[in-house]
């Protein structure tokens, strides 16, 4: 199985961490390959907890190689921050990580426009994480305005920032913005800094995992962000500025994409989307708060409370087909214990029709009413449950309902955030 990848099918936060570090066992190289710091991935093991941004999730098994390939927008600050916070955990971090010379950078100025844009577009904010992304991502697009890793290392780095801060400046007081100017002299001093410390991690990670290719190594390949937040098959505007469904993975990664044998997609035994836009079977009531209370769905990275629903099967059988998902890994599923029914979107109800794809225009899957199914609730806790058949009866139904609507086999189901609250179907 040369080939894995991990994707989220929903809008984020499907414990994508959690599977990555168990699969990562039977692999050779863990990659991350678009997104950035807004992501948070939680990795639990005998009852530690430790969290991830930038690092992919497979770095606790330190024989496995971890690479962040060029398709990552990568914020040197918050990297060394996230390498001395583990290394003081304990894990080990040294030749066994690696970061792509050609991962665009994020800089302040990337901060300042993240945090004007988004109120800029009129309408309803797209609530980003403020972690510099769009922007970063919109500089690289640009091209004239963009730092790679590799540029750290050239003769000619100091004038690139000052070109750069010049121009940005002139367009902050163009856009009426009251800031101190930026001080190119601080910044390349700050960043010449980060890339003294993160030199030796820098390598042509392409030219690593085409090697690793041809070798018929393992590599899994881990998400970041969910299907529905991809800039291009997400619910625009209200979406990341990558690829994260798995159309990203090969230009993320350079590895071309008829490598991978097998995509496992993730999805939550409900949904959750934190941010702006479009969430047709967002509840806004007790069952919502109950929901949010039992799976502690406050953003990892902002803290900010997640927007909770029933699962929405519309949505999911979109991103599993946009995707190529071969099985289903269903998460949290210890969530949906204590409620005597339990709903899943099966259809949308737009304007008097009764719809069964994904619209593409945000407008429309806002007026989308969901159409459910109703299926029975279990009471017992399952969190200490090991083998799916051992499962109640209900819990055991609506897995299975989930896999037919959706139109893959779940391979996977969790029922609590350890390592070992894990069955394989
Ligand atoms: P990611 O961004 O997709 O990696 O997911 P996050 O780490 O942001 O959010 C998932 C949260 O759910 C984390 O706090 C996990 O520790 C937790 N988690 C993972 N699997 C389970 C599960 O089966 N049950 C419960 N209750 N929590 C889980
Ligand atoms: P993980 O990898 C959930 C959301 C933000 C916002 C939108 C755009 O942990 O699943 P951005 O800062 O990327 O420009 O914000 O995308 N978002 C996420 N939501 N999980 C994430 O990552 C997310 N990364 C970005 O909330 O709505
Ligand atoms: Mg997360």
């Amino acid at each position: 199985m040369p080939g894995t990848a991990i994707v989220g099918l929903q809008w984020g936060d499907e414990a994508k961490g959690k599977i990555v570090d168990l699969l990562t066992e039977q692999n050779d190289i863990v990659v991350r390959y678009q997104g950035g710091a807004n992501a948070g991935h939680t990795v639990v093991m005998e009852g530690k907890k430790f969290k991830l941004s930038l690092i992919p999730s497979g770095i606790f098994r330190s024989h496995v190689q971890s690479v962040i390939a060029g398709g990552v927008v990568l914020n040197p600050a918050s990297i060394l921050q996230e390498i001395d916070g583990l290394k003081e955990q304990g894990v080990e971090i040294g030749g066994n990580l690696m970061i792509s010379d050609r991962a665009h950078t994020i800089f302040p100025w990337h901060f300042i426009e993240d945090g004007i844009l988004d109120g800029l577009g009129g309408g309803e904010a797209i609530g980003t994480t403020q972690r510099g992304i769009g922007p970063c991502y919109r500089d690289k697009v640009g091209r004239s305005l963009a730092i790679r890793l590799g540029d750290f290392y050239k003769p000619d780095f100091k004038d690139r920032i000052s070109h750069i801060v010049a121009a940005k400046n002139r367009s902050f007081t163009g856009l009426g913005i009251d800031i101190e100017p930026l001080d190119d002299r601080a910044i390349h001093e700050e960043y010449a800094g980060y890339g003294e410390r993160l030199r030796s991690y820098v390598a042509d990670t392409t030219n690593y995992l085409l090697d690793a290719v041809d070798a018929d190594r393992r590599i899994l390949f881990e998400g970041a962000q969910g299907s529905l937040l991809d800039i291009d098959h997400g619910t625009f505007p209200y979406v990341t500025s990558s690829n994260s469904s798995a159309v990203g993975i090969s230009g993320g990664s350079g590895v071309p994409s008829h490598f991978l044998k097998k995509i496992i997609g993730i999805a939550k035994a409900y949904t959750t989307r934190v941010g702006g836009g479009p969430c047709p079977t967002e509840l806004e009531n007790d069952i919502g708060q109950k929901i949010r209370d039992r799976g502690n769905e406050y953003g990892t990275v902002t803290k900010r409370p997640r927007r909770c629903g029933w699962f929405d099967a519309v949505a999911v059988r979109y991103s599993a087909r946009l995707g190529g998902v071969d099985a289903l890994s269903i998460m949290l599923l210890d969530v949906l214990s204590g409620f005597d029914e339990l709903q899943i979107c099966t259809a949308y109800e737009i304007d008097g029709r009764k719809i069964e794809y994904f619209p593409s225009q945000a407008e429309e899957l806002r007026k989308a009413m969901p159409i459910y199914e109703t299926l029975g609730g279990w009471k017992e806790e399952i969190a200490d449950v090991r083998n799916f058949t051992d499962l109640p009866e209900n819990a055991k139904r609506y897995v299975k309902r989930i896999a037919e609507i959706v139109g893959r086999p779940v391979e996977i189901v969790s029922v609590g955030p350890d390592r070992v609250q894990t069955m394989f179907v």
